[in-house]
């Protein structure tokens, strides 16, 4: 702690989940600490206790610290001196353990990073959601798109209405990788992705699709009304869905799609978006994250690139940004800026001040809620054959 009171050290993390072979939580741990303001000091890597411990040098972790599970790790995190234990854990696991560990994790006082879908159904997300809010503890969901510069240029822009009113939304998620039943060969990303036990109510919808969403969300500001959701399972034999598409009625009276796949060829990870507002239109992709084009009827289209000193660059977008123009920015840098949002909060809390969960420029546990309503209805309204069904919900935020 610093004299002035604020508290001025590294933050200490410990990660869930990133055992051997795992995706996303080694992209946790670098985005963690690419701003030098936190370090990776304790985890439970795996679910496998004897794996858990046998990266523990990968990750410069102590072997006493690479518990055997999170039950085990919360309780000794908690019984170390202040100056040691951990300040926040992060939730690198698959849907379906979500909730008792970050649910362990408020109880034991620390705070929350959660990859998304929030939880494996809204309930448990709406419970979550409560216990966030009464235990004060700060609640990110990595919706990690959101942390890319040109997506916050474009939130500013069109709450600041410079592109009118926006009245069309059409967000696309589309991968190939699930083209082939991938799941039945044990690769374990495919595995436990298709299982509904293990991934929640949807397959490609809860994975992507609300990714897809929540950028719509995000970029827009718009809030939903009504949601008409046709998902679909095109791999014989599979559970879940591997493709789909919604229609949404925002509550200005605007229009919007999500379409999301996981079975289309060659497709690799793209995410793109278009907005059509009556002063102008922008669209957005990333896998190209360092353009944005805008539009306007009669003049040259307007292609923005990131660039922390241009004069076009707004207050959100220059403060995403790390390195000068022409020298690219991508997944860890976005991912890294969510971090950097909730870290800021937690130097508050730590410091006694008061920081709130509803004006966050980060994702956080509202958003997760917002995104387990979305799945919960789009599956519901695909079972009732495209039935139009509420998607407003309390937790919302603009
Ligand atoms: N934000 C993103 O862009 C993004 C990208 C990929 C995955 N995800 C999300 O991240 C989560 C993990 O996905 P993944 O692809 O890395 O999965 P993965 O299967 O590659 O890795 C999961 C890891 O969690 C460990 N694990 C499982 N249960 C555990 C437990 N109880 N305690 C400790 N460790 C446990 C496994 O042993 C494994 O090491 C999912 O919720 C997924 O939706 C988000």
């Amino acid at each position: 702690m610093s004299t002035n009171g604020k508290l001025n050290r590294k933050l200490r993390m410990a990660l869930v989940g990133g055992g051997p072979g795992a995706f996303i939580g080694r992209v946790h741990v670098t985005a963690a600490v690419l701003d030098n303001r936190a370090s990776l000091v304790a985890g439970a890597f795996s679910s496998d206790p004897a794996k858990s411990k046998s990266v523990a040098p990968d990750y410069d972790v102590p072997v006493a610290r690479a518990y055997g599970s999170v039950d085990e790790m919360i309780a000794s995190e908690r019984a170390l001196p202040a100056d040691q234990r951990i300040d926040f854990v992060t939730v690198a696991t698959p849907n379906h353990t979500h909730f008792p560990i970050a649910k362990a994790a408020l109880a034991g006082g620390f705070n929350v990073i959660c990859d998304k879908p929030l939880t494996l159904d809204l309930a448990q997300a709406e419970e979550l959601h409560q216990l966030a809010k009464s235990s004060g503890a700060v609640f990110a969901v990595t919706h990690n798109y959101t942390g890319y510069p040109l997506v916050r240029q474009a939130r500013q822009m069109i709450l600041n209405g410079e592109l009118g009113d926006i009245q069309a939304v059409r967000a696309f998620y589309i991968q190939g990788w699930l083209r082939s039943r991938l799941e039945e060969s044990g690769q374990k990303q495919a595995a436990w992705r298709t299982d509904p036990t293990k991934s929640g109510a949807a397959g490609c919808f809860g994975d992507i699709a609300t990714h897809a969403y929540n950028l719509a969300r995000y970029m827009t500001g718009l809030l939903p009304d009504k949601v008409s959701a046709n998902l679909k399972v095109f791999e014989p034999g599979r559970a879940l869905d591997d493709y789909g598409h919604a229609v949404i009625r925002f509550q200005n009276g605007g229009l919007g799609t999500v379409t999301a796949s996981q079975i289309s060829h060659g497709r690799e990870n793209d995410l793109s978006i278009e907005i059509d507002g009556t002063l102008g239109a922008l669209s957005w992709r990333q896998e190209e994250p360092n353009v944005m084009i805008v539009r306007r009827n009669g003049s040259p289209h307007a292609m923005y690139t990131r660039d922390p000193n241009a004069p076009f660059m707004n207050d959100m977008g220059k403060a995403a940004c790390r390195l000068p123009s022409g020298h690219p920015e991508a997944f860890f840098e976005a991912f890294a800026n969510v971090y950097r949002g909730a870290y800021d909060d937690m130097v508050k809390r730590a410091s006694g001040e008061s920081f709130s969960l509803t004006d966050t420029v980060y994702p956080n546990i509202a958003d997760g809620v917002d995104g387990m309503n979305f799945i919960q209805q789009c599956v519901a309204s695909s079972q009732q054959d495209g039935a139009w069904l509420s998607l407003a919900h309390p937790a919302q935020r603009r």
